[in-house]
């Protein structure tokens, strides 16, 4: 009797303990509606998808341990994804994104990365996700808008749709994600102009634009982000001049602007700021290099290639501390190549198609 009884609470232990750890059955009914939008041919990444419990072993399900709800789904078609890393290749897939996903109302990050082919727009209904704080969609074919009320997910740290086919303007909406600190859009389809209050985004370290079709100027509430490190608006229609405040902001290393329609003069704050990537190439700058080169000028990366400056490379360049790659070729510029430092190991490349440069690299004076 003892025996029976002490058998029975056993399993009673067992019968309750396997409910609490399984996924709820409406979240893995959620999870089999996401996957059957999905074809995934070659790699089988859903094979391991079966049995009740979605928390235990589902590739790239992640659920929280307390409650017990799906927290993460992170399925990346790259090689640094384990499964890929030791097949020695990367993944492929066509379908879309079901709405289902958002079903799993605790789901904190959302990584459906480099898949290649999954096409068909970002569930509108993402945005009622309170808890989503990654959302990485790089590197599919996604089409469609960002949705319009995507400033609702105010827990959101990264918001990364680059390498996709995303179309129309950056969400007005978008500036009320306080708590975003890394924002990529590269190689979309976005148009229109950068919203004013771009600058609420005051966590902002990484602001990745290229390669859309963005025009306007560039909004003065950008100086506010005080964290931003790493501006990327190159290859776009962006246009007006650059900002001297550009070169005040406290952290930027990374500046790029190029392939865009900027005029006006370069603003000497750049070039004695922290910025030590900077690439203006191919705009329509104009006027004399500044003289204003100093010890704080350090550049890994100074591309001025493919604008209308004029007058001689200023004496002062030689007091940079360090310029790794330099490119003037392809303006106006006129007279002696400063010897120096900075000069000693760049090769004509650097000064060629310009109105009258003269001496190393290029044929003496
Ligand atoms: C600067 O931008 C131009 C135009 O987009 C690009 O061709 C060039 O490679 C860039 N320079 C460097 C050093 O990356």
């Amino acid at each position: 009797m003892r025996t029976a009884l002490r058998c029975f609470s056993l399993l009673l232990i067992l019968a309750v303990s396997s409910v609490v750890h399984a996924c709820p059955p409406s979240e893995r009914a959620a999870l089999l509606a996401f996957r059957a939008a999905l074809h995934e041919p070659y790699l089988g990444i859903f094979n391991s998808w079966t049995g009740d419990d979605c928390c235990n072993r589902w590739h790239g399900i992640s659920c929280d341990q307390v409650t017990h709800r799906v927290a993460d789904i992170s399925l990346r078609g790259e090689a640094e994804d384990p499964i890929f890393e030791r097949a020695h290749r990367t993944g492929y897939m066509t379908g879309s994104i079901s709405p289902e996903i958002c079903k799993l109302t605790r789901l904190s990050s959302v990584i459906i990365a480099d898949w290649k082919g999954i096409t068909g727009e970002i569930p509108r209904c993402i945005t009622s996700l309170p808890f989503l704080r990654i959302l990485d969609l790089i590197g599919n074919r996604l089409s469609g808008d960002l949705p319009a009320d995507i400033g609702r997910l105010r827990r959101l740290t990264v918001l990364n749709v680059a390498d996709n086919l995303i179309s129309g303007s950056i969400p007005a909406s978008l500036t009320a994600l306080t708590n975003l600190m890394h924002l990529d859009l590269r190689n979309n389809k976005f148009s229109g102009q950068l919203p004013r209050n771009f600058g609420n985004l005051r966590m902002l370290s990484r602001a990745l634009l290229s390669r859309n079709q963005l025009s306007g100027s560039l909004p003065d509430s950008i100086s506010k982000i005080y964290r931003l490190a790493d501006l990327d608006l190159s290859q776009n229609q962006l246009s007006g001049v650059i900002p001297s405040w550009i070169g005040r902001m406290a952290v930027l290393a990374t500046l790029n602007l190029d392939g865009n329609k900027f005029s006006g003069s370069i603003p000497p704050s750049i070039l004695v700021s922290g910025i030590s990537d900077l690439n203006l190439s191919r705009n329509y700058l104009t006027g004399n290099l500044p003289d204003v080169f100093k010890s704080q000028s350090y550049f890994t990366v100074l591309d001025l290639s493919y604008n209308n400056l004029k007058g001689p490379i200023p004496k002062s360049v030689s007091e940079a501390s360090y310029i790794g790659h330099l490119d003037l070729s392809h303006n106006h510029l006129c007279g002696p190549i400063p010897n120096g430092a900075p000069f000693d190991h760049l090769e004509a490349a650097s000064f060629v198609f310009n109105d009258c440069l003269c001496g190393k690299p290029l044929k003496a004076c």
